[in-house]
């Protein structure tokens, strides 16, 4: 009995680490609430004349050129988002015309500039030291021009949130999201243990898990580009 059971532990704590998955949550998933008037589309692009010739583009895999996004000019405005998860990450653009945010998440606030001098999308924030049992509250407020920022309009521009659902959250967490790609995997039934070796037999699924296909609304917000100011 005793050598089972330490078995099953071993078990159970490797299927859990292979459950954990990272989430992107595009800028239109119904799950980022925008508070303010004026949040636009907008597209990460090079500006010929007005970006320099060089040293722009992604800084990472999260976004690239042509990529959508919202933003806003209104100090003020913000977003929220919750979640279940060990980390998370913004999608951000920075450029010469974006300004200082505020993050705070659960309560504590930092305050960021997205001000660069070429044109960049990517991950330029992330926080990796979070509870992955708990729930989490990420909110971003736009609150003023950067000081270094050459233009009179400022801007914050989402593309998308990416989480870490944490070690053996990712299928009660999934299972709303993703349907299709998690069938019966809730730990938080009676059927948990069961569901848990389930798990080990299902065919694994890639490791992002884009939210986009849910097909949610987008925040209200007009279509017209931005011009640079
Ligand atoms: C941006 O959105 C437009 C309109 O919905 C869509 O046609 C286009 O494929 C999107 N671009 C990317 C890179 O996803
Ligand atoms: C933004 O954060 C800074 C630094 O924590 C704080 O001093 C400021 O009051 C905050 N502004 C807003 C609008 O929340």
């Amino acid at each position: 009995m005793t050598v089972f059971f330490s078995y099953f532990i071993v078990f159970a704590a490797a299927l859990a680490l292979v459950s954990a998955a990272t989430i992107k949550v595009p800028y239109t998933d119904s799950s980022i609430s925008y508070t303010g008037s004026g949040w636009m589309h907008d597209i990460f692009e090079l500006r010929p004349g007005i970006d320099p010739e060089t040293g722009g583009g992604a800084l990472d895999s999260t976004c690239t050129l042509g990529d959508n996004s919202t933003t806003t000019p209104a100090f003020g405005n913000a977003f929220r988002f919750s979640f279940r998860g060990a980390s998370v990450s913004l999608v951000l653009e920075t450029r010469a015309d974006h300004g200082l945010y505020n993050i705070s998440l659960d309560g504590n606030v930092e305050q960021h500039s997205g001000y660069t001098e070429a044109p960049h999308c990517g991950v330029v924030w992330t926080s990796t030291t979070l509870d992955g049992t708990q729930e989490h509250d990420l909110i971003v407020t736009f609150v003023a021009k950067a000081p270094e920022s050459p233009w009179d309009n400022n801007y914050l521009q989402l593309f998308a949130i990416q989480y870490d659902d944490g070690p053996g959250l990712a299928a009660s967490q999934s299972t709303s999201t993703s349907p299709s790609k998690t069938p019966g995997t809730s730990l938080s039934d009676h059927n948990g243990w069961f569901s848990l070796w389930l798990w080990r037999f299902w065919p694994s699924s890639s490791c992002v898990d884009d939210r986009v296909k849910r097909g949610s609304a987008t925040p209200s917000m007009s279509s017209q580009p931005r011009a640079p100011s």
